[in-house]
């Protein structure tokens, strides 16, 4: 009794099917299947050249788009999903259209090859990925823009060194953050550009006798511009690595923002505390609340560097054209969209109820002399060279220290007796306020800069929003 044989796309020169291990290797349909919308989309995409070139009749191909129209539907659905027998995503949308369209089905592979399509639909699926992926980061971009709004005027110390610095606006210590994610909204916009090329028409990797029309094909997908070489366009997954250099970046700058909040939470820096709904508690001791969501952004930013450098290393001295390595493109791509769209919307969620102590952050400003710079600053505006007037301050803090007294205590014979420089005046800048309105560069702490460049976060936000917004793949159910 013979069972009957899968559909394989490749089966006319063999004389037995594939050994089960070798079909379990080979097999993607399980990953791949993610792709079924946009194979659809490009199926159809396909179909118009072939009726323009009159490859098929335009009752055929009003056949064509009917059932892809109807898979579509059954697809999104979940009606619609590929057996078990299925190679990849391909295999199992072809094999549905030839059992439904017959004959007709079956005209639809020519003039393309799996390795064109792959190409085509893995594109066409991270161009709309990416943008998902940028709505929820602009969501924590904002989450981060409302706590520094309402942070301006709060004194906290900065560090370098992880040592108390100089006293900074909090609201400059959150929106840096925002910078950060901003530089790679902004790469997202660039890397665009250059995954906006269509392979379609390069076939297996030679490009087609048929009298298709690439571009008007890349036109219909939304692509820029059709490749200008076949052997490039089904072989080049340099959007897929760039993709995960960018977000392997979001990866890091969250790991950054996540360090902080763990550090802010703590009992011993005291800065903020953790919203219930974003914090866990432990089995064992009961007074505790962990900053999970944070450990889990700084641990994940390992698992997004790894998917990058996972297909770096397949890429790396693999001949031109397609090879099967190629397969291992899609896996590290999807779990990185996976992973992203599970930790920004905690991380925004975590912001923003994070209730900070401005209080106890202004308290701890001044300690350990992070005004020593203001002596030092003021001195340099009576002329003294900063050479000299770094020393004379120095040399305050090390009184200061001695006698266990804050630099303002120091009595006007102590400061005399330091410098002619110094007289009593300098106690003036020796506040945290003071020294925190006197930096007004235009990317200083000062409150009036840090708030024009909060106008200039939310504008730059609401930009990378917009282009987030714009589907730039068009719709499967609209034509
Ligand atoms: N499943 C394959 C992939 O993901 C599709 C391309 C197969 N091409 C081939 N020549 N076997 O790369």
């Amino acid at each position: 009794m013979t069972e009957e044989e899968p559909t394989r796309l490749w089966g006319g020169r063999f004389s037995v099917g594939p050994h089960e291990a070798l079909a379990d290797l080979s097999r993607s349909v399980q990953f791949d299947w993610r792709l079924a919308p946009y194979d659809l989309l490009q199926t159809r995409a396909h179909a118009s050249v072939l009726g323009t070139a009159g490859l098929l009749t335009p009752q055929e191909l009003a056949e064509v788009d009917a059932a892809i129209a109807q898979l579509a539907a059954e697809v999104v659905s979940g009606d619609a999903s590929p057996s078990a027998d299925d190679e990849d995503v391909h295999t199992a949308i072809e094999r549905i259209l030839v059992e439904r369209l017959g004959a007709v089905g079956g005209k639809l592979r020519a003039g393309r090859s799996r390795n064109d399509q792959v190409a085509t639909d893995f594109r066409l699926y991270i161009r709309d990925a990416a943008r998902e992926m940028a709505v929820v980061l602009c969501d924590l971009q904002y989450a981060l823009i409302e706590q520094a709004s309402a942070h301006i005027e709060t004194v906290a110390p900065g560090y370098t060194h992880l040592q108390r610095a100089q006293p900074i606006s909090f609201a400059h210590e959150l929106a840096k953050h925002v910078h950060a994610f901003g530089r790679d909204l902004d790469r997202l916009a660039d890397w665009d550009t250059r995954v906006s090329i269509s392979p379609m028409g390069s076939g297996a990797l030679s490009g087609s006798a048929l009298d298709l029309n690439p571009e008007a094909v890349a036109a219909e997908l939304g692509f820029a511009s059709a490749a200008g070489n076949s052997i490039d366009a089904v072989s080049d997954r340099d959007f897929a690595a760039e993709f995960l250099f960018v977000t392997a970046m979001i990866g890091v700058h969250l790991s950054r923002l996540g360090e902080e909040v763990c550090l802010w939470s703590s009992k011993e820096f005291g800065f903020a505390t953790l919203d219930d709904a974003w914090a866990t508690g432990s089995s064992i001791m009961p007074q505790k609340r962990n900053p999970d969501v944070a450990e889990l952004a700084r641990g994940k930013s390992g698992r997004l560097i790894g998917n990058l450098t996972g297909l770096l290393v397949t890429l790396k001295a693999l001949p031109f054209a397609y090879n099967r390595d190629l397969q291992e493109d899609k896996e590290p791509v999807f779990d990185t969209i996976d992973q992203l769209e599970m930790i920004l919307p905690a991380m925004a969620g975590m912001i923003s109820t994070l209730k900070f102590d401005d209080a106890r952050m202004t308290s701890v400003a001044a300690a350990g002399h992070s005004l020593a710079t203001e002596i030092a600053d003021w001195l340099v505006e009576q002329g003294v060279a900063f050479r000299e007037a770094h020393e004379i301050a120095g040399k305050c803090v090390q009184l200061a220290d001695q006698r266990g007294c804050e630099l303002w205590e120091l009595d006007d014979d102590t400061l005399q007796s330091v410098s002619g420089s110094l007289s009593p005046a300098v106690r003036a800048v020796l506040t945290v306020e003071s020294a925190v309105a006197a930096r007004t560069t235009p990317g200083g702490t000062s409150p009036t800069s840090v708030a024009a460049q909060l106008a200039l976060l939310t504008e730059m936000t609401a930009a990378h929003r917009q282009w987030a917004d714009i589907s730039v793949v068009p719709s499967l159910f609209e034509k």
